[in-house]
């Protein structure tokens, strides 16, 4: 067995990989963001997500380039985009419920950019959304590491984690970028050794973004990490 395979045999199943636990919690956000105007969780802090969108205005000039936030939430990634003038925004999450909090969020704040319904894990829905064209930037902050918590079909409260799902993200992420298209991703169960190894074999590793380190028994790690990844 690898490292990699091992570490994620370590992992069980968690209501964090199923969808009716996404359907709840944004059904709950949408009626706080109505009743107090609050947009709810950022996963893993503002800090992550700031670095994130660093790293995107350091290196993509193009303000018209085409950008994915895959399982986007409340699309608060996108928002800060759009406020750095990045034009060219689509949202993505299998969450109708995350859709629409995005949405109502983003029509508040008189912003544009695009949300639609997707399941990352079918290909036809990854097909339908990426078009002909394609996009030139995917991001995904916490969504890989929900996938990875997702439970066998079928046995949806079982501790079995669907390791099917796990295989198919990098390749719907394949699919949904241009030739020259570029990925960063954030996770927080995954070391950056994990997701190089987890990835490399799809896409080509090009930078890595640093996060406050904390050291324990004399190992120095990181509690996130963001990696970026070029198609070709
Ligand atoms: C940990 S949350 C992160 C949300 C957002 N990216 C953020 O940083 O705040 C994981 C998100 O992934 C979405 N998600 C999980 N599995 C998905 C799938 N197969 N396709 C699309 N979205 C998915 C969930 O609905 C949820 O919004």
């Amino acid at each position: 067995m690898s490292d990699d395979e091992g570490s994620a045999a370590s992992f069980e199943a968690s209501r964090l990989g199923r969808k009716d636990h996404w359907d709840g919690v944004y059904d709950r956000e949408i009626s706080n963001f109505v009743e107090t105007g609050d947009i709810g969780e950022i996963w893993f802090g503002e800090d992550s997500a700031n670095k994130m969108v660093e790293w995107v205005c350091r290196n993509i000039d193009n303000a018209d380039a085409r950008i994915l936030d895959v399982g986007c939430g409340n699309g608060h990634l996108l928002l800060s985009l759009a406020e750095e003038d990045y034009t060219d925004l689509t949202g993505t999450d299998y969450s109708a419920q995350a859709v629409e909090l995005a949405t109502r969020i983003t029509k508040q704040r008189d912003l544009e950019i695009t949300y639609v319904v997707q399941n990352f894990l079918d290909p036809e829905d990854v097909a339908r959304v990426a078009g002909e064209r394609k996009f030139d930037v995917v991001l995904d902050k916490g969504t890989y590491d929900a996938i990875c918590l997702k439970p066998k079909d079928g046995d949806e409260d079982g501790a079995e984690v669907d390791t099917g799902a796990r295989d198919m993200y990098p390749v719907s992420v394949v699919n949904s970028l241009s030739p020259d298209g570029v990925f960063l991703i954030t996770s927080c169960n995954w070391t950056e050794d994990e997701l190089v190894a987890r990835f490399a074999p799809h896409l080509t590793l090009v930078g890595r973004v640093k996060h406050r380190s904390f050291q324990f028994g004399g190992v120095i790690g990181q509690t996130v990490s963001t990696i970026a990844f070029k198609k070709s």
